[in-house]
This record gives C-alpha cells, sequence and structure tokens, in this order.
C-alpha cells in the first residue's frame, strides 16, 4: 500500500510518499518571512500554493512512481495556522477527485510522533515533542498520547526564534542561537517549571533584558539554551518515572539541536533508559510524517475525511486523537 502525505501547517509545504515499511520519498519548499518578522500567515499560504504542484512533481519523481500508483491520501488537518491548513486541504482535494482515492486528515504532532518510531525504532516511548508552535511531553496510554507536561505560553523553538529575530537573525533562530551558544558560559535566567508544564516568555523577555544590558551574545544563547533545555529534560524524566517506560523519543524541529540530545542522553544513561532522536530529515515538519500516520490511521480503520461534513480543525489537540493502531 502507497500512501501520498501532504504537509502545510506552517512554513514548510511538503510532499511525502511512503510504503508499508519505508519512506520513498520526501520533498519540501519551505517559507522564510521578511527580515524582523514571524510567519504572516497570509504569505506562507500563498507560498504553499505557489510551490505545491513543483514539490508534487518532485516527490513522485523521487519515488519512481505516478499519481495512478497511490493508494491513499493524507494531509495534515490541524493543529495550524488556518490560510496555511486550508492550502493543503484544497490540494488534497483536488488529488483526490484526480485520482478517486480516499482522503485521511492527520493530527501534525502525532505524523511527528509516528515518523519518530519509524525511523528510530523507538517502541511505546515517552516521547519529547518539540518545535516552532508546541512542546509536549507525551506517551501511549489507553489508546491515547496523553499529555504529561507541555508549555503554558509559547513552544521552545518560537522562544529561540523570538529571542533570535529580536537580536537580528534571520528565521529560523535556533541553529544560529546552538552555534552561538557553543562559545558561551553560564549566566543566571529564571528557570520555569510549574508542576509538570513549563513556561518560556517570560525566559526570552529576560534574556533580551541581559544581552541589552551588555552580557555577551554567546553567554546569553548558551545560558538560554542550558535553562529552557534543562526543564525539558526534568518534565521528561519525570514522566519516564511516573510511567515506568524505557526510552524516551525526541521529535519535532529542535530535536535537531545537538547540546539537547546531549543532555537527554545524559539523563537517559543514568536511568538506564535508551534514547531515540530522529534523523534530522524527518524531524522538522515533512511530507512523510502526514503519509506515515496517514497510511497507519487508513490500515486501522481510522475515519475517512469526508470533505461534506469535515474540515481543516486549527486547534486540534495531540490527546483527542484515537491511536488504534
Ligand atoms: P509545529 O507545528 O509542530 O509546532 P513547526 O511549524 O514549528 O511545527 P518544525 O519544523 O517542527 O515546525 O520546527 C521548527 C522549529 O525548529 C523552529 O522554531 C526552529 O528554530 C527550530 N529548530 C530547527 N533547528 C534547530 C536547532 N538546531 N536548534 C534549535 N532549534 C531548532
Ligand atoms: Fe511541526
Amino acid at each position: 500500500m502507497i500512501c501520498l502525505g501532504v504537509e502545510s501547517t506552517a512554513h514548510t509545504f511538503g510532499v511525502g510518499i511512503v510504503s508499508d515499511k519505508e519512506v520513498l520519498s520526501n520533498c519540501k519548499d519551505v517559507y522564510k518571512p521578511e527580515k524582523g518578522w514571524g510567519i504572516k500567515p497570509i504569505d506562507a499560504a500563498k507560498h504553499h500554493r505557489e510551490v505545491s504542484e513543483k514539490v508534487l512533481e518532485e516527490a513522485l519523481k523521487k519515488s519512481k512512481l505516478r499519481l495512478e500508483d497511490i493508494d491513499i491520501l493524507a494531509f495534515s488537518q490541524g493543529p495550524g495556522l488556518p490560510p496555511c491548513l486550508q492550502v493543503g486541504k484544497e490540494f488534497i482535494l483536488e488529488l483526490s477527485e484526480k485520482t478517486g482515492k480516499k482522503i485521511i486528515g492527520v493530527n501534525h504532532p502525532v505524523g511527528h510522533i509516528e515518523i519518530g518510531n519509524l525511523t528510530t525504532g523507538a517502541n511505546y516511548p515517552v516521547i519529547l515533542y518539540v518545535s516552532g508552535g508546541n512542546t509536549q511531553v507525551l506517551s501511549l496510554v489507553d489508546k491515547k498520547y496523553r499529555i504529561f507536561g507541555e508549555t503554558q505560553d509559547i513552544g521552545i523553538g518560537n522562544a529561540l526564534d523570538k529571542f533570535a529575530r529580536d537580536i537580528g537573525f534571520d528565521f529560523p533562530g535556533g541553529p544560529k542561537i546552538e552555534e552561538l551558544a557553543k562559545q558561551g558560559s553560564y549566566i543566571e535566567l529564571p528557570y520555569v517549571v510549574k508542576g509538570m508544564d513549563l513556561s518560556f516568555s517570560g525566559i526570552v523577555t529576560e534574556a533580551l533584558k541581559k544581552y541589552k544590558q551588555g552580557s555577551k551574545l554567546e553567554d546569553v544563547c548558551f545560558s538560554l539554551q542550558e535553562t529552557c533545555f534543562s526543564m525539558l529534560v526534568e518534565v521528561t524524566e519525570r514522566a519516564l518515572a511516573h510511567t515506568g517506560k524505557e526510552e524516551i523519543l525526541l521529535t519535532g524541529g529542535v530535536a535537531a539541536n545537538k547540546r539537547l540530545q546531549e543532555m537527554l542522553e545524559i539523563m537517559c544513561k543514568e536511568r538506564c533508559a535508551r534514547f531515540f532522536s530522529v534523523p534530522k530529515e524527518y524531524s522538522g515538519d515533512n511530507g512523510a510524517m502526514i503519509a506515515w500516520a496517514g497510511l497507519l490511521g487508513f490500515k486501522y480503520g481510522q475515519k475517512r475525511f469526508d470533505p461534506k461534513k469535515d474540515d481543516i480543525d486549527p486547534t486540534w489537540r495531540t490527546d483527542e486523537v484515537e491511536v488504534s493502531w
């Protein structure tokens, strides 16, 4: 069985094609906001519309398949920016009309988790899902990805991007902060863990203040990472202890960060747990993760997307999805 998946929730327009056991192609084109700005949803949606045919062609070519070879279609139904989700929906409806194939609506975070399980071989792990818009610690319990802890304000990726933007760097800011942090040393920043939840926006404000008061940029970047990542490790470790699980899966765009990987690896070693980090190609938003989660949903009887009754769901929570696989 072959599934084609479309991702369009935020900055990335991606098309991925998967078979029952592997990824056949994974192509994307990423919208870059103007300097000094965050994502403008209308502009991102325009970008997605413009590149959609090109990305589809690339994905088909790379997989050596034709549209007629596809058995099921999948798209990111939510959560995400409404104008961007809308482009994905329209695109998949057109493909469905052309091919006569059924559509599965995929929850975007579940896509990040399932491509992680596929590409790392993780088995019922505690998941740390860290991206621009999301920061959640989850685990599969009674057929749902239950959220053990999450951010109370912005996602860790957005926090890093906001800090970077305010000091004049382009999007995405995460990789630049990672680079600068390598030369930095620690200065104190607030550490905000409330029960199992986290909060990042006050830390960003404080980091910007420290920079404006003359602290070295490298030191502020280092401390921002150390503080926020320690908070993430603390909550993940407690979820591991609480669930009695033996594996951690790190996924989402921020999973590309080597320092975060290292900190989690140290914690896992101390607890005799196994640590898995999603390969970079699949950690940020991509079409293959939607195709794979769509294929699982289809095989295990998830309700088909019916354009007459169903629609995009910009606030769809991870723990609302019935995980029947
Ligand atoms: P979601 O809808 O799941 O929130 P998203 O739209 O934020 O996804 P992703 O591609 O999953 O998209 O994540 C993008 C984020 O990852 C950006 O905030 C970016 O700064 C961050 N990021 C990418 N590489 C790194 C890195 N090396 N270190 C830290 N952050 C990184
Ligand atoms: Fe994402």
